[in-house]
């Protein structure tokens, strides 16, 4: 990763990105229109609070934990940091998340309020109280250890946006059985890799789902996986009926959701989990290997979901608050499920997205359904202003108080935007920072206490320790570009990488060298720190490229395209798209007997969409006879992504191996 280490990793769209955010000196103060209850109430409470972390970090952190949630047994310790990177928090502590999201809600008289608000596609709504969600986890829980589920036993789900993805999730903490949630858009092969390295014994799944007018075959998919006992780990297939369409079942192995558990009992003590067992596994991609399952634990990612969600989002309540996201996704886990339903919040659930037939789906739901806070993604913000006004002004936005975003970095015109049309001017914008691994927020205006400037995220969260750094871990100056770290562990961070430790302490603790031994937590990213203390990400300083908010590995789209008999070599690089944010550029050499066609390319294409999904399709695949390489072998992506964003290629090409490729590739 030569880029990284030359601080070389912006390309000429992140220069003209730090351009504008150094000239956008709009500011936005906090507005009391925010939140009537709020928790934190100005600048002086948010002040105090970022102090006293500061202060005694373990003492804030133990208080919060003892206010938020509820223990069996409570801790002994706050934080044990004795063997980094490998944090306990809470130790000595018993919990279980499902307790604190669903029964002490109903002992405290809220079992009548609407958990969860869902919208099917086609338009179907189904309300579920606390105490309803309560008993289908209860119900759930119990079909799953008549299946053979134990503590510790992990639990794949392959669904749509449907309320069973939520309860299955909850099902399986109620036991202490992992989940890991595999995106409905990933392809059988993505999936049975996961499935693979987790070593699931159940997955639960649904006959299809609903997506832009289309069906998803998730059952097929599922089937595909497990074809030719290639996840011989998996012992039953847990069927939600959605779709009606006609499925193949396994006798023995496959069961309808409904036949199953519609007759099990009620009640089904929560487990007391340790703070440090296993809430689940989520895979994610990352710059180098196949995808990492990241582990979260119970008690600190519960704290940090629960305390992320009310310091920014502040539901209040009689709101209903919405998070367009799948729960395929970190943010589908921590504001989706575990932030609203751990603060008794109304969560609102959409199966679809917005498509060609009703650009205005989101619209009319907020309208209909009265929603006050609405939390999405960049990518489809600027496809909604690329679409006009005219759509959204059609439609009752009154209810908003509170925007917003994540995923990616959001251009201030898309911001201001948001602000303005959606908004009306009248609500406060949150672009929130984070990622898979930190569990929850990290970066983010508190909409009472923190101005706001159009494109930045803000400020740390209290008790959030951030800096920019270079290559030696030392600070850089107010204004240089330089690696996002973070500096002291937090309760929702990451706990290791499923199977390979190894490979958590490198990636994220050890690629970056401070002088003074200390371990700091690189998130790959790159970012700059503004003299109000502001910080502006930039996006990705690795091999990872964002797709429309969707993180994927430069090098997994490589190993499929080389998976093709035709395919000798391919670099993937990401390049500016104006919609997505990144689109997916390869350069691809051929096998000596394979000739280019356009046929090849379509064929190509369709193969990554096979090996991976749909989100991982190139945008262009550009055949050549050779890729630019170092003379100690490595392809050298910078020219590639120079080259892939149609810009002269800058900087040092001393190394390259054989100057006429670049002559090549530049033709
Ligand atoms: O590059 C950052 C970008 O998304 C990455 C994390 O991706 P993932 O683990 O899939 O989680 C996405 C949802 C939390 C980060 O490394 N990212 C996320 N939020 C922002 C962002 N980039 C800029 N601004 C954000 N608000």
């Amino acid at each position: 990763m030569n880029h990284i280490d030359t601080f070389d990793f912006m390309s000429s769209e992140q220069s003209a990105r730090i351009e504008t955010v150094l000239q956008e000196e709009r500011i936005f103060k906090p507005s009391q229109f925010v939140a009537k209850e709020a928790t934190i109430t100005g600048l002086d409470q948010y002040q105090q609070m970022i102090a006293s972390a500061k202060a005694d970090p373990d003492s804030f952190w133990g208080k919060a934990a003892l206010a938020e949630l509820h223990w069996f047994k409570p801790f002994d310790s706050v934080l044990d940091w004795s063997n980094p990177p490998f944090a306990k928090w809470f130790d000595g502590g018993t919990t279980n998340v499902t307790y604190n999201c669903l029964d002490r809600h109903i002992l405290n008289g809220k079992g009548e309020k609407t958990a969860i608000i869902w919208e099917g596609e086609p338009g179907d709504v189904r309300r579920i109280t606390y105490k309803q969600l309560f008993d289908e986890v209860c119900k759930t829980a119990n079909a799953l250890k008549d299946l053979g589920i134990k503590k510790g036993d992990l639990v794949a789900l392959y669904m749509p946006m449907v309320p069973e993805a939520a309860i299955s999730m909850l099902a399986c903490a109620r036991i202490g059985a992992p989940h890991s949630v595999v995106f409905g858009g990933f392809s059988s092969e993505a999936l049975r890799d996961r499935l693979n390295d987790g070593q699931a014994k159940v997955v639960i799944t649904a006959d299809g789902g609903f997506r832009k007018d289309k069906i998803i075959s998730l059952k097929d998919a599922v089937d595909s996986a497990l074809a030719n006992k290639s996840c011989p780990s998996v012992e039953s297939v847990l069927v939600v009926k959605r779709t009606n369409e006609n499925i193949s079942f396994v006798p023995g192995r496959d069961y309808w959701w409904h036949e199953l558990i519609n007759s099990k009992s009620n009640k089904c003590e929560a487990e007391h989990m340790e703070s440090e067992d296993r809430l689940f596994v989520l895979y994610t991609s990352g710059s180098t290997g196949k995808p990492k399952g990241v582990v979260h634990t119970t008690a600190g990612y519960n704290l940090w979901a629960h305390l992320t969600f009310k310091w920014i989002f502040d539901v209040q309540e009689n709101e209903v608050y919405w998070c367009t996201a799948d729960v395929g996704w970190i943010t589908g886990h921590s504001y989706i499920v575990y932030g609203p339903l751990s603060n008794g919040s109304t969560t609102f659930m959409y199966e679809g997205v917005p498509r060609p037939s009703n650009p205005g789906a989101f619209w009319e739901i907020i309208q209909k359904h009265k929603i006050n806070i609405f939390y999405t993604a960049p990518t489809a913000i600027r496809a909604f202003m690329k679409s006009g006004r005219g759509i959204p002004d059609q439609y009752d936005l009154s209810s908003l108080r509170l925007l917003g975003t994540v995923g990616e970095p959001i251009n201030p015109e898309a911001w201001i935007w948001y602000r303005e049309v959606i908004g009306q001017g009248n609500c406060p914008v949150v672009d929130t920072w984070w990622q898979t691994e930190t569990g929850g927020v990290m970066i983010s205006p508190i909409p009472n206490a923190v101005s706001t400037k159009p494109g930045s995220a803000t400020l740390p969260l209290p008790g959030i320790e951030v800096d920019i750094v270079n290559a030696a871990g030392e600070s850089v100056q107010t204004d240089q570009g330089g690696y996002l770290v973070i500096k002291r562990p937090w309760p929702g961070m990451m706990r290791t990488v499923h199977g390979n430790s190894k490979r958590f302490r490198e990636t994220y603790w050890e690629y970056l060298k401070p002088k003074n031994g200390k371990f700091i937590y690189f998130a790959g990213d790159g970012a700059r720190r503004d003299n109000d203390g502001y910080y502006w990400i930039m996006g990705r300083v690795d091999d990872v490229i964002n797709v429309s908010g969707h993180r994927l590995g430069t090098m997994e789209i490589e190993s499929a395209l080389v998976s093709h008999a035709s395919v000798a070599e391919a670099a993937v690089v990401g390049k500016p798209d104006e919609l997505r944010g990144e689109s997916i550029v390869a350069f691809v050499t051929l096998e000596a007997d394979k000739q280019f066609s356009d046929n090849l390319l379509e064929i190509l294409k369709s193969h990554v969409v096979k090996e991976i999904g749909a989100i991982a399709r190139p945008e262009e695949i550009r055949f050549t006879n050779a890729l630019p390489k170092t003379r100690s072998g490595k392809i050298m992506r910078r020219l590639l992504r120079s080259l892939a964003a149609g810009e002269d290629v800058k900087g040092d090409t001393s190394t390259l191996e054989d100057k006429n490729v670049l002559d090549e590739l530049r033709s």
